[in-house]
């Protein structure tokens, strides 16, 4: 990917509230694509040794006062988990709706939530993502609130496509995104590891055959997009020929139930999400 200069408008600088496993990524991603500079970006978190880990690695401004990066920021990321949402976001008074744009990072906390949480007329965006933005392979799609500008919903689109690809979506699919992209890297760690297992069981070292592995599966996912007119269906027929080895392990994975063990999976997160943002949903 080509080297950028910083996508942010003059006088914008985000904020983050909480600075966890999925911010990490998503800021390394920027910072190495130069799509945001270090002084556009501010965090915020509860403990002191996390704003000091932060200070350190990405060299930005960390504060323990999340009403401090509020009146500091005026994109306003939210990336605390599902449960502290409204609590942390009801304790800051200086939200400022025509001034700030909100981005959610949390699964399973609704715009409509929000809306009671926020002052009126606040645009929010919920963005559903996975780590896979410090690699510059972010899967993500975002579901544009009311009032959100287009031009607001065009810069978060395009931070977000500088470390991958992100789709708009509608609302109620977001959470179908958290299952499949979200929850979804870490099914495809499991099948590297798993592949990798296989050909250590036949003798291969374990650090060589893990990368074949890794490779195996960026070969797949960039085949995938850079074919699209091609089914994946055909994707994988090209590769077994009649009675080869491959339709053998593709029959033995299909005996094994592969293909709906991962519709389980997503079906399973699908349903949880929605529990969740049951539990999770503000109503006045
Ligand atoms: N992890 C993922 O793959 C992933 C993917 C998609 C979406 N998400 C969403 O992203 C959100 C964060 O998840 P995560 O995995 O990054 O969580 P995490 O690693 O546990 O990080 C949470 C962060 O929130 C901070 N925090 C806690 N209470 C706070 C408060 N009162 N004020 C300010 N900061 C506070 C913590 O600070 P300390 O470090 O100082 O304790 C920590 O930096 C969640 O809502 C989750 O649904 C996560």
């Amino acid at each position: 990917m080509a080297e950028q200069v910083s996508l942010l408008p003059k006088h914008t600088r985000i904020g983050f509230i909480g600075y966890g496993n999925i911010v990490v990524p998503l800021v390394s991603g920027w910072l190495r694509t130069k799509s945001v500079r270090p002084d556009q970006i501010m965090g915020s978190c509860l403990t002191e040794s996390t704003a000091a880990r932060i200070r350190d690695k990405h060299g930005i401004e960390m504060t323990l006062k999340t009403n401090d990066l509020v009146e500091a920021c005026n994109i306003v990321f939210v990336a605390v988990k599902p449960h502290l949402v409204q609590s942390v976001v009801e304790s800051i008074p200086n939200w400022n709706a025509s001034r700030h744009l909100v981005v959610s990072l949390a699964a399973c906390v609704t715009l409509s939530s929000y809306s009671y949480i926020l002052p009126e007329g606040t645009r929010v965006i919920r963005l559903a993502l996975n780590t896979g933005s410090g690699v510059l392979a972010c899967a993500s799609a975002m579901a544009v609130g009311v009032n959100v500008l287009p031009i607001e919903s065009s810069l978060i689109q395009g931070l977000m496509n500088s470390v991958g690809t992100c789709l708009p979506v509608e609302e109620k699919h977001i959470d179908t995104v958290s299952s499949v992209c979200g929850c979804g890297i870490a099914y495809m760690f499991l099948v590297a590891e798993a592949l990798a297992d296989g050909g250590l069981e036949a003798g291969l070292k374990k650090d060589v055959v893990i990368k074949l592995a890794a490779q195996t599966l960026i070969a797949a996912g960039k085949n995938i997009l850079e074919y699209q007119d091609t089914h994946v269906s055909k994707l994988k027929d090209n590769v077994c020929s009649p009675g080869g080895i491959t339709i053998k392990g593709l029959h033995s994975l299909e005996r094994n139930g592969v293909r709906n063990a991962f519709l389980d999976a997503v079906e399973i997160g699908v349903k949880t999400h929605a529990e969740y943002a049951h539990k999770f949903e503000v109503k006045k």
